[in-house]
């Protein structure tokens, strides 16, 4: 499950980078909740960070969430992580101070988990003995400051006050909330999917495959700092954010849109279900059952290109294989004949058929190197895909 980060907006003119620290953490895979104060409120409207979160903004102490009669209190015990950015002088003094009397005050003195206060103001207030004096006895009490830096403020003054770049706001709460970024600066290709090979406008040749596993890998991967691209037969998923997605329907244009990437890449995860034969020559019209069209009774196939074997034969220095072997029985000795033929770093190789690895939403597996075998008990199919990163991860020069 996602951490939540609750995000404190304040009345400031920095508020519009709370937006880049909003995405900054959902990029970073967490979940990020809003409360605003009534200041920040004539700033901003309340809908903007309502629509970047797909959550409800919280406001006023006494607006109460439907069937949430203390707000403030379940709002601060959802908090894995509660981040004040941009805070002014007058909320750090009341939180110095113990005053709370709005909801994002209320919420910060109820909540037992990390505070951390990011502050922007003009040089003078920053300065000032009060300010100094309320953050100082903050910082005494564990609250973790994220400073202001100096240079040219909105009114006009230069000196210290500047809101910190929320770049470095979301690297510090990424790092103090425990959230992985072992694959920054990495590019990562993943295919999914099943591809499907037409036999005439209306009927086609494919699998069960749901696209799971490999949108499983590319959010885990781009949740982990990589650059992703995802090339997907025809599945219902949605695209996701921040992914480059490909979406592609037979097996000649998943080959075509894989080897234009491949080469970029530092990892590549193919876990489609390419179908290993097409049609010879499918048919422009529908095929009449009636007229008991030969080409329908018997339909001949080629074999199309194995996209995983192709890409093994052309992988550089450096650059990590990894392939899925789908499997109805001897997974691990079947895993291991597929690593060597389609020179891959590994297997992940998996049962299928009786309900198990197609369209389900967990799995178990075994990774198989030309070392190694390490087994992957049942899990869901997102966990699955931070195993397969975490040893590609470790096994990477
Ligand atoms: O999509 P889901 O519903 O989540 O289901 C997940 C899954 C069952 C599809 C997945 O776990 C899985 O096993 N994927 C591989 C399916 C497969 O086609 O296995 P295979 O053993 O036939 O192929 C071996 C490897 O060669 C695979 O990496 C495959 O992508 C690749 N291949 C196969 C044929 C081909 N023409 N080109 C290929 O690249």
């Amino acid at each position: 499950m996602k951490k939540t980060v609750l995000v404190g907006v304040t009345g400031c003119v920095a508020i519009y980078k709370a937006c880049e620290i909003v995405r900054g953490l959902q990029k970073a895979g967490l979940r990020a909740k809003v409360v605003m104060t009534e200041h920040a409120t004539e700033f901003v409207n309340p809908a903007l960070f309502r629509a970047l979160t797909r959550e409800p903004v919280a406001v006023g102490l006494f607006d109460d969430a439907p069937g949430d009669p203390i707000h403030h209190i379940s709002l601060s015990k959802e908090a894995d992580l509660f981040v004040i950015a941009p805070c002014t002088a007058n909320v750090i003094g009341k939180i110095a101070n113990g005053i709370a009397d709005d909801l994002l005050t209320t919420t910060a003195m109820a909540t037992t988990a990390p505070l951390v206060i990011a502050p922007a103001m003009n040089v003078n207030m920053y300065e000032s003995a009060a300010n100094q004096e309320n953050m100082a006895t903050l910082k005494r009490r564990g609250v973790r400051f994220i400073d202001s830096e100096s240079g040219y403020l909105a009114c006009g003054d230069v000196g210290k006050g500047r809101l910190a770049d929320p770049d470095v706001i979301v690297s510090e709460i990424v790092e103090m909330i425990g959230v992985k970024r072992d694959l920054e600066g990495k590019r990562v290709l993943v295919t999914t999917g099943p591809t499907i090979e037409p036999i005439d406008p209306v009927r086609f040749i494919s699998n069960p495959s749901s696209g799971k596993t490999g949108f499983a890998l590319a959010e885990a991967a781009r949740e982990r700092g990589a650059e992703v691209c995802l090339v997907a037969g025809p599945v219902a998923l949605d695209d996701l954010p921040d992914v480059e997605t490909v979406r592609v329907k037979t097996a000649l244009e998943m080959l075509d849109a894989v080897s234009r990437r491949f080469d970029g890449s530092d990892i590549a995860v193919f876990s489609a279900a390419v179908s290993d034969f097409r049609p010879k020559d499918p048919s422009a019209s529908k095929l009449k059952k009636d007229a008991c069209d030969s080409r329908l009774s018997s339909i001949e196939l080629v074999e199309n290109p194995d996209i995983l074997a192709t890409m093994g034969a052309r992988k550089h220095a450096g650059q990590l294989v990894v392939g899925f072997a789908a499997e109805t029985e001897d997974v691990v000795e079947n895993a291991r004949k597929k690593l060597v033929k389609k020179n891959a770093d590994a297997i992940v190789g998996n049962l299928v058929g009786d309900g198990k690895g197609f369209g389900t939403d967990d799995n178990e597996a075994v990774i198989v190197t030309h070392d190694d075998v390490v087994r992957i008990p049942l899990m869901s199919k997102r966990e699955l895909a931070d195993a397969i990163l975490d040893w590609a991860r470790s096994n990477q020069a």
